[in-house]
């Protein structure tokens, strides 16, 4: 199972485990990160699940067309930004770090 280093909103960090084929989304909200709200549940259409990914093992999937619309409406966006639902968690993306985005 791929492993996720993940950065709150209080910058602690802390290690998940995640099974395969889960969505970075899914897999933090399902480890009790409840200040990423994806509130479309991962349709992307609310960018309320805003993540920088600090550090990627691997090339991760790339930006559709939609996803870089929804994350241009946020102030927090930075050159790292991404949807968290967009990104599925592969075996070869073990030991990526991301860090939840300031809330908009
Ligand atoms: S959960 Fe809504 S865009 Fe990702």
């Amino acid at each position: 199972m791929p492993k996720l280093i993940v950065t709150n909103r209080d910058g602690e960090t802390s290690e998940i485990e995640v099974e395969d084929g889960l969505t970075v989304m899914e897999a933090v909200r399902d480890n009790g990160f409840d200040e990423l709200l994806a509130l479309c549940g991962g349709c992307c259409s609310c960018a309320t699940c805003h993540v920088y990914v600090d550090e990627a093992p691997a090339e991760i999937p790339a930006m559709s067309e939609d996803e870089d619309d929804l994350l241009e409406s946020s102030d927090h966006r930075k050159e790292t930004s991404r949807l968290s639902c967009q990104i599925a968690l592969a075996p070869v993306l073990d030991g990526m770090k991301i860090t939840i985005a300031p809330e908009d």
